[in-house]
């Protein structure tokens, strides 16, 4: 079956068998590998992109579900050379080791932050609570979250096209 689905802004047509989960029809666009496949199980997050601004499990969702729908992955976070505040946040307090969870992350707590910008730790914890890291102990991750609510509003990238969405 021909498919066309929005990603990042521009749609991409493919001719794709109707079982073809998302995440595969993302990660087979070229430049689109940032989107990690992780459990194929629906319970590690690794695989997280936003459909129209919420955040769903791309290893469990078919691309043919998503026709009609803007589906945004990590690589639109970062807008004109300027990194997204949540992937500042993640830079400064070192919210990442492996980085295998982490794209994942930043759509999930991207999709928090435009829903509730100034989110206790209990929310953020509660918004991550579908993805698992391996490496950091949630510790900077939380942090990270927090620091980019706090300048989120004082940072130009805050005008990446997916906080404009919010
Ligand atoms: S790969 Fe989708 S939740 Fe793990
Ligand atoms: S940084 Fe390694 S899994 Fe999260």
């Amino acid at each position: 079956m021909e498919l066309t689905i929005n990603i990042n802004g521009q749609p991409v047509t493919r001719d794709v068998e109707p079982r073809k989960l998302l995440v595969h029809y993302i990660r087979e666009t070229p430049g689109l590998t940032g989107t990690h496949w992780g459990c194929d199980t629906s319970n590690c997050g690794a695989c997280v992109v936003l459909m129209d601004g919420k955040p769903i499990k791309s290893c469990t969702t078919l691309a043919a579900m998503c026709e009609g729908h803007e589906i945004s992955t990590v690589e639109s976070l970062e807008f004109d050379g300027t990194l997204d505040p949540i992937q500042q946040g993640f830079h400064e307090l070192h919210a990442l080791h492996c980085g295998f969870c982490t794209p994942g992350m930043l759509m999930t707590t991207r999709s928090l932050l435009n829903e509730n910008p100034d989110p206790s730790e209990h929310e953020i914890r509660t918004a991550i609570s579908g993805s698992i890291c391996r490496c950091t102990g949630y510790k900077n991750i939380v942090a990270a979250v927090r620091w980019a609510a706090e300048h989120e509003a004082t940072m130009t990238s805050g005008s990446s096209s997916i906080s404009q969405e919010a």
